[in-house]
């Protein structure tokens, strides 16, 4: 069973302000399930091999990971999309900056569908990551363009441009270069006006990207601090709603498809973020259990005893390619399945038929309501280009306002009821905008 979701060429309804950018040329037609960001380091290269081996049976799409492309994702020829996060693995220079030769040279590969800039993860929002040096092995090392043996670090933060325009143009080169692939990117949402800050610099420069995905802060990583992943980043039912709404309230949302991850592990689970918006979804720790992880923890330790997360050769042998892939293949087949049930069940005919409506919870003791009356009411299309906003739900009344397409920073000093020199930021910024205004939001399905 496959549902697709497709990256058009041609957008249904340009956008007013931006009838002419933000499309790409090579179109992409995506399960509606795929396997999310993991990198051949953080997960060894039998995993990396099985998961490719799955992807290509099962005609869906394997994250590459910040970890560029390895032997390992080419031997098998699956669907990849291609992250390039801070690191800018695969297409850099010696001294970490972006290579555009580089980059090109890879991501024209035919086997490379989709390009995606990776913001930030779920799990440790604005937090980089390193790969330690022992475990920068020579394919590895091949792989990302980084010496053997030495400390290979992301940093918290992108080289390759500083504000919200700049980003845009960015993306616009590498879906230049990458001869009009989609290309788009990943966050995890966390002040809202960072986020609107980027919408407004894509009205702003006309440069729309192709899809967003959106990550939640209950997604998984192969290593974090404990903090981050327990507390920092949105939620993702908040987060991807707040996407979607954003890009409807602009005129965008036909334009850019949305993906997300974040615990997705189940058909419903599927089936409850369609509902929500999301044109597709991403599992990571989903794949892993069928790789054969047993959720040892011990990932960032290299002692992993199921050979899913490790690169000692020994521990590896215990991960079977043929027999695991045959895994990741089922376990998508299955779960598709499961999901067409679910539509059919309700009368429809493709999961993106679904919505809010259709999913109901209880809410309290005694009272069951639908996703669509628990959460932030959808905005129309257009409503943030109108000039009176004072309808609008209280994030979009007071906070977009303050958003600044030149900067990922408010001012927060607007924000404030009692205005503080900017040098006390971020510590003292204000929390009442953001959560206010997502009210009883309902926990995610399980
Ligand atoms: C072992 C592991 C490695 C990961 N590596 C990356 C990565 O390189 N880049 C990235 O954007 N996200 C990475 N993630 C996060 C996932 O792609 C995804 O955004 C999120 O964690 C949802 O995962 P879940 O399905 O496990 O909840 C990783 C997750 C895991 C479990």
């Amino acid at each position: 069973m496959t549902f697709a979701s497709g990256l058009a060429a041609i957008p249904k309804a340009p956008a007013a302000r931006d009838a002419q950018a933000g499309v790409c040329t090579q179109p992409y037609h995506a399960s509606v399930f795929n396997i999310s960001a993991m990198s051949f380091g953080a997960l060894s290269a039998n995993a990396i091999l099985a998961l490719n081996r799955g992807a290509q049976r099962g005609g869906f799409a394997h994250d590459t990971g910040e970890g560029s492309i390895s032997v390992h994702h080419r031997a098998h020829g699956g669907d990849l999309i291609w992250e390039i996060g801070s690191g800018y693995f695969g297409c850099r220079n010696a001294d970490g900056t972006f290579s555009e030769e580089r980059f090109t040279e890879n991501a024209r590969g035919e086997q490379v569908k989709m390009i995606e800039l990776k913001l930030s993860q779920g799990a440790k929002p604005g937090h980089g990551g390193v790969l330690p040096g022992p475990k920068v092995s020579p394919e590895i090392a091949q792989a990302r363009g980084v010496p053997v043996g030495t400390d290979c670090v992301s940093p918290a933060a992108h080289s390759a441009f500083g504000t919200p325009i700049e980003m845009m143009q960015f993306i616009a080169r590498l879906r230049e270069l990458s001869g009009g692939k989609p290309t788009g990117f990943k966050l995890c949402i966390g002040h809202p006006w960072e986020w609107f800050a980027l919408v407004k610099a894509m009205l702003a420069t006309g440069i729309t990207p192709d899809f967003i995905v959106v990550d939640g802060a209950e997604g998984g990583t192969g290593a974090a601090p404990l903090e981050f992943t327990d507390h920092v980043g949105s939620p993702l039912q908040e987060g991807l709603l707040l996407v979607h709404n954003t890009l409807r309230g602009v005129g965008l949302r036909e334009r850019i498809k949305i993906g997300c991850a974040g615990k997705v592990v189940s058909a419903f689970d599927i089936a409850r973020l369609m509902a929500l918006g999301a044109d597709w979804c991403n599992a990571a720790r989903g794949f892993m259990f069928a790789l054969g992880c047993i959720q040892a923890q011990h990932c960032h330790t290299d002692h992993c005893p199921t050979g899913v997360a490790t690169q000692d050769p020994l521990r590896q042998q215990s991960l079977v390619v043929g027999d695991k892939a045959e895994r990741v293949y089922n376990f998508h087949e299955m779960t598709l399945d499961a999901l067409k049930e679910l539509v059919q069940a309700a009368g429809l005919r493709h999961p993106h038929e679904i919505t809010a409506h259709h999913i109901v919870r209880r809410s309290a003791d005694h009272k069951v309501q639908s996703l669509a009356q628990l959460m932030l009411p959808q905005l129309p299309d257009g409503a943030l280009l109108a000039e009176d906003l004072s309808t609008l739900p209280f994030i979009y009344r007071n906070t977009w306002p303050q958003a600044a397409r030149r900067a990922f920073l408010a001012d927060v000093r607007q924000l404030c009821r009692h205005p503080m020199p900017a040098a006390a930021w971020p510590c003292r910024a204000p929390r009442g905008p953001y959560s206010a205004a997502v009210p009883d939001a309902p926990r995610p399905g399980r």
